[in-house]
């Protein structure tokens, strides 16, 4: 079964996430061609990206949808169109899927609460809170490793407090019945989030994981305030403390030398970083085709 928008994990089913992994991996093979040629996608990004934004453009050329980039800066919002209107104008365009990353929040609540809007929405960033095509991605990689993620443990490391990539690989590794070891220092962490084990210290939270996931500080969201050379000297993976046989993960974009070493990012255990950005283009063809190809289906 389809769905309508895809703005946070917790929405989709563990049939639906296992629909995307197959859909994902036939696109990845050959295997499958795309339903939906000739259907509109507009891109919508008000905060920076690179691979999110590279990864849905090249998926819809793949599956032969026509792109329309939506400047912000020279858009009619400048002349304070509301966001209600913005949606309107796009669908009466004929628009049939936004991919939108916002630092606003509101904007995907507005998506959700409005049954009127014709549009489908995906998710591809919301402020510190969601990144649901990012975390479908990792699991992706991961499932490409281990063919079964039940009882595995995973490990995520850094800034956890404002990683929006962290929040859906949290609510998503969960649904997966996953143990998972949050390792930050106080200033990093999120008493909010609930149903995993805590660690202020590295080396016990990296003991028995099978997969590491780096974060990035997300330094133009805390205004200089954290104690970097701090973080480093405590939290920084290296060579010495990483887990020998685990795989190491990275949404990107990295910092290097801050949350990783350059050393270890030269080791086998982080070809699995650029193997994420290769496969965030095939997991992004199957959400959109299962989103666009029969509107009838949907839910
Ligand atoms: N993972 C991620 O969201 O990277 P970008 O900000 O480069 O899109």
């Amino acid at each position: 079964m389809t769905f309508k928008h895809l703005i946070d994990i917790n929405s989709l089913t563990l049939k639906q996430i296992d629909d995307i992994f197959k859909l994902a991996r036939d696109f990845q093979l050959n295997k499958i061609k795309s339903s939906v040629v000739g259907k509109n996608a507009a891109i919508y990004f008000d905060e920076n990206s690179t691979r999110t934004r590279f990864s849905f453009e090249m998926g819809c050329h793949n599956l032969g949808l026509r792109i329309f980039n939506f400047n912000k800066e020279t858009s009619s919002i400048q002349k304070n169109e509301s966001f209600f209107d913005t949606i309107k104008t796009l669908e009466a365009l004929g628009i049939n899927v936004l991919i939108m990353r916002s630092g606003n929040e509101q904007f995907f609540n507005e998506i959700l609460n409005n049954e009127s809007f014709k549009i489908k929405v995906v998710n591809a960033g919301c402020a510190i809170k969601s990144h649901p095509t990012q975390a479908l991605t990792d699991y992706y990689t991961l499932k490409r490793h281990y063919s079964s993620l039940n009882g595995k443990t995973i490990a995520i490391v850094g800034d956890i407090m404002h990683s929006r990539v962290a929040k859906s690989d949290i609510e998503l590794f969960k649904k997966l019945n996953m143990n998972i070891n949050l390792i930050a220092p106080p200033y990093f962490q999120d008493i909010n989030i609930k149903g995993v084990n805590w660690y202020n210290n590295l080396e016990e939270g990296l003991k028995n994981a099978n997969a590491v996931i780096a974060l990035r500080i997300q330094n133009e969201r805390i205004n200089g305030t954290v104690p970097i050379i701090h973080y480093v000297k405590n939290y920084r993976l290296d060579t010495n403390n990483f887990p020998k046989n685990a795989l190491l993960l990275h949404p990107g974009p990295q910092n290097r030398d801050i949350e990783v070493s350059n050393e270890l990012l030269n080791t086998k255990n982080a070809n699995t970083i650029l193997e994420q950005v290769a496969n965030g283009v095939y997991v992004r063809m199957a959400i959109l085709e299962k989103m666009l190809k029969d509107d009838n289906e949907t839910v």
